[in-house]
């Protein structure tokens, strides 16, 4: 499975930011012709996508982009020219506001006849889905069931709340309204997320956090999401990556905790017997299970998709 600890969005309209975000320490990143292009420069951009997944060193990452959701009349271009023009290269597509199962089925379709027109192997190109309205979240099982082609889902945070209507003042961090409320108001769709993700074999995303200045703001975001999860969080900046980047892997103190346990529970398996305990604690094939997770996690970035 991918490591995506960060993931980078970079408007597909600035040739400028695609450079930069390309030599960025983002373990993934997507060029974006939804919502940070204007409709105006949509058809320009899609030019610079098809430019930078062909021509562009992704360094080792899949050649990723987020095109215009299903029911946008940009959504058909997206998809048949830049595959058109740069499948071959091309590793993923983000698809945004993804609300039924038939949204990536007819995707799928699309996707399938591109591809064989083209010359490539039918399937070759994957898919991300970003869960942020509340239709979505209701058919979040069935979506991430609908085509073998998804590996992850990811949540957006901004419209999740236009579309509940939730009062927000800030994306991804605290607010007055939040204050209010006894809990954590976005745990509800968050934890949905992870485990719709997790019982399809798939990535879990967390949103943004849109004040890029707010340090603490943003750790504490990472690591709330990674609390309940999360493999990793998108970024917006890349002043965002490196705080990302490191809170969605193990501290040393988690790896330190994790070898202990299970040298140890390897050892008391080996003389038979079941849970021990270590430092005082009990352990046992749960313990290791999740000592595994964290053991797996350390060993960094591995990108299987060479781009
Ligand atoms: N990807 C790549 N480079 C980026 C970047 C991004 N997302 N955001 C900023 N940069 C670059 C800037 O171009 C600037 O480069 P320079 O030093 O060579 O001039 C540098 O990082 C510092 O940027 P800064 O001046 O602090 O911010 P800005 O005012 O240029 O940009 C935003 C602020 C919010 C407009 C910009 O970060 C952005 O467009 N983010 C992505 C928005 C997006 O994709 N939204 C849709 C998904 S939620
Ligand atoms: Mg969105």
């Amino acid at each position: 499975m991918r490591v995506s600890r960060s993931i980078l969005a970079v408007p597909a309209s600035s040739t400028k930011m695609v450079e930069k975000g390309l030599s960025s320490g983002a373990d993934l990143l997507f060029l974006d012709l939804e919502d940070a292009v204007a409709p105006d420069s949509k058809a320009e951009a899609r030019k610079n996508v098809i430019h930078a997944v062909a021509k562009l060193d992704w360094r080792g990452r899949p050649p990723m982009y987020r095109m215009n959701a299903l029911d946008t009349p940009f959504f058909y271009r997206d998809v048949i020219e830049v595959v058109e023009g740069a499948g071959e290269d091309l590793g993923l597509i983000l698809v945004p506001k993804v609300e039924r199962p038939e949204d990536l089925a007819t995707l799928d379709t699309l996707l399938r006849s591109v591809e064989v027109a083209s010359g490539l192997q039918p399937g070759k190109i994957k898919l991300e889905a970003q869960i942020e309205t509340a239709l979505g979240l209701v058919n979040i099982d069935a979506i991430a069931r609908a085509t073998d082609r998804l590996e992850a889902l990811h949540f957006g945070p901004g419209d999740y709340a236009a579309s509940v209507r939730m009062p927000q003042t800030s994306i991804g961090t605290m607010d007055e309204w939040d204050d209010l409320y006894p809990g954590h108001r976005f745990h509800y769709v968050m934890h949905r997320i992870v485990v719709a993700a997790r019982a399809a074999g798939l990535r879990a995303m967390d949103g943004p956090v849109a004040d890029f200045r707010d340090e603490e703001g943003l750790r504490k975001s990472c690591l709330l999401a990674r609390s309940i999860g999360f493999d990793g969080k998108w970024c917006i900046h890349p002043g965002q990556i490196e705080a990302a980047n490191e809170l969605f892997s193990p501290s040393e103190d988690e790896v330190e905790w994790a070898r202990k346990v299970v040298g140890a529970y390897e050892e008391a398996a080996a003389a038979g017997s079941g849970s021990i305990s270590v430092d005082g604690k009990m352990v046992d094939a749960a313990s290791i299970r999740m000592a595994r997770n964290t053991l797996n996690l350390a060993q960094g970035p591995q990108m299987p998709h060479k781009g």
